[in-house]
């Protein structure tokens, strides 16, 4: 993959797992140069870049989703994450916190009160990502953001409350470190059953899924065209249009 929208490798270490964010067990960080260029891939596929509402289905520890969140703050209206293992959505819900006003600001409170206690240069480190942080956050029209995340078996069926998302980015379990549960492993067709369940919360008119899979995965599903597919490294990313047919 050429980098097109991320042609310049920027230091990215404010998103680094346990300085503000943090990663769940068995979810490995998502590289945030190759998240900002798939999302920008995918926003371009879109009609419009405003106040879009964007799903992970498989968000694990909502590190990916968190990232974006920071990244494309002014494009972003509502963001989602669901996951099937509970324990995951317990680092997710740290990680979505920092993207509301409320939450960021909490945190960067208790940085301070540690820095001034114990003063250790980890600490400050943590707290300046912080203030860098927050001005990506507050460049945007949408201070009143709706961001949850919640259980959710995506193959089993549609999250009821969702409807007229713009992108579902979604990085499947693959390897050894995260694997499909629930309905889907159990049926042995987990790719198919959550694509059905995605078709149903989108915005027909406007919006793209973005799958991120490793290179062997064959993903296609008769509700959805293939726009797009590139590959890098271990990884593809195959981005699919929903069909207004059915
Ligand atoms: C590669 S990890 C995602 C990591 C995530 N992007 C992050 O930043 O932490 C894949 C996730 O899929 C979840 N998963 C597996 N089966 C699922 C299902 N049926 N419904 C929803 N999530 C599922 C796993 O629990 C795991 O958290």
């Amino acid at each position: 993959m050429k980098f097109k929208y991320e042609p310049i490798k920027k230091d990215y270490s404010d998103f680094s797992s346990d300085k503000l964010l943090v990663n769940a067990p068995r979810t490995p960080a998502f590289p945030v140069r190759v998240a900002s260029e798939i999302m920008a891939r995918s926003l371009s596929f879109l009609d419009t870049a405003e106040g879009l509402t964007l799903y992970d289905p498989c968000c694990g520890g909502g590190h990916l989703l968190t990232v974006l969140g920071f990244c494309y703050s002014k494009n972003l209206k509502n963001v989602y994450g669901s996951d099937i293992d509970a324990k995951a959505l317990e680092y997710a819900q740290k990680n979505l916190n920092l993207l509301t006003p409320e939450g960021l600001a909490k945190k960067m409170e208790t940085l301070e009160y540690d820095y001034e206690k114990q003063g250790k240069e980890v600490q400050l480190e943590a707290l300046n990502s912080a203030k860098r942080l927050e001005t990506q956050l507050f460049n945007t029209t949408y201070l009143k953001k709706d961001i949850q995340c919640f259980h959710w078996d995506i193959t089993k069926e549609k999250p009821p409350h969702l409807k007229n998302v713009n992108i579902v980015m979604t990085d499947l379990p693959y390897g050894n470190m995260a694997y499909w549960q629930g309905e889907g492993a159990v049926q042995n067709n987990p790719n198919k059953q959550m694509l059905d369940n995605i078709y149903q919360t989108l915005d027909l008119h406007n919006s793209i899924v973005t799958i991120i899979c490793n290179k062997e995965e064959k993903i296609n599903h008769q509700k959805f065209e293939q726009v797009k597919r590139l590959k890098h490294g271990k990884r593809q990313f195959i981005f699919l249009r929903p069909l207004t047919i059915y």
